[in-house]
């Protein structure tokens, strides 16, 4: 099968691209880099020619609701739109655990993205996954005061971005169903726990305070909103056997 990954460069998109290819299949990188704009459509078309499947992990690095809607809305809408034109036969969504729950900030524009999914006129399949392990490292980078890295505080139960993309590369390659399963790694750990560990793990020494971000997203995460569902299919390595096997 020939299988197109919307944001086939990114963090979960690139090993989707090797998880597929694993699989005996054909993918096709759908990102500016590869020259196509899921936003104003550039590109699109041409790529989708022969195109049997379409996941899509095209993601957007904003905190506003109002911006996460406006791309998740358009470059999914247009993906879908393309890939009706096309003949293609299923798309699948990758989206994340408990955004209804807490659809607010970022996750306003998941969850409008997923209604765009689900008035699809291509058969379709959205598959919610959990916090991706790398996210610790994305963090530790990220959240600052000043010179002084912090560690937020939220509960999570985090799976490694190769466990999702073998699992979308199973979905993409099968029939559409819908709305699947939660897709989650194997045990519940302290967000600011995993920030400090990787620190430690990069070679960071020093203090780094847990603090817990105001926002209505990482509260409902303190919450535990994001956590999966009891019927969520588990996968991957726990959060410290993934550091361990991993230079970062
Ligand atoms: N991070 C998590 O913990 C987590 C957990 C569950 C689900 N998810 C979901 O997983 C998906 C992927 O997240 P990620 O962290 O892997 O993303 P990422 O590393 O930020 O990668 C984003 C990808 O989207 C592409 N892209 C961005 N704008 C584009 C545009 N206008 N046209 C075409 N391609 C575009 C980028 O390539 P170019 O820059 O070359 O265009 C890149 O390949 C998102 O939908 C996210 O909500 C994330």
């Amino acid at each position: 099968m020939r299988i197109a990954i919307a944001g086939g460069t990114g963090t979960v998109g690139a090993p989707t691209v090797d998880a597929v290819r694993a699989a005996g299949h054909d993918p096709v990188v759908l990102s500016r880099s590869s020259g196509v704009d899921l936003v104003s459509g550039r590109g699109l078309d041409e790529a989708l020619d022969g195109v049997d499947a379409v996941i899509d992990t095209a993601n957007v690095s904003t905190l506003s609701a109002d911006e996460a809607t406006a791309f998740f809305t358009k470059a999914s809408g247009n993906l879908i739109g393309a890939a009706a034109r096309a003949g293609v036969r299923h798309v699948v969504l990758l989206s994340i655990v408990g955004i209804d729950r807490m659809p607010h900030d970022y996750y306003a524009g998941k969850v409008a993205q997923e209604r765009v999914v689900e008035a699809s006129p291509v058969p379709w399949t959205i598959l919610r996954a959990t916090q991706f392990h790398e996210f610790a490292g994305q963090l530790f980078e990220r959240a600052k005061l000043g010179p002084l890295h912090v560690a937020p505080r939220a509960r999570v139960q985090p799976i490694a971005a190769s466990a999702v993309a073998e699992h979308l590369a199973g979905l993409a390659a099968g029939a559409a169903q819908g709305r699947t399963a939660d897709l989650a790694g194997p045990r519940e750990e302290k967000l600011d726990e995993m920030v400090k560990a990787f620190a430690r793990h990069s070679g960071t020494r020093g203090w780094i305070p847990s603090i817990s971000l105001p926002g209505a997203q990482m509260k409902g995460m303190r919450a535990g909103y994001a956590l999966p569902r009891p019927d969520a299919v588990l996968a991957g390595e726990t959060f410290a056997e993934w550091l361990a096997a991993h230079r970062h």
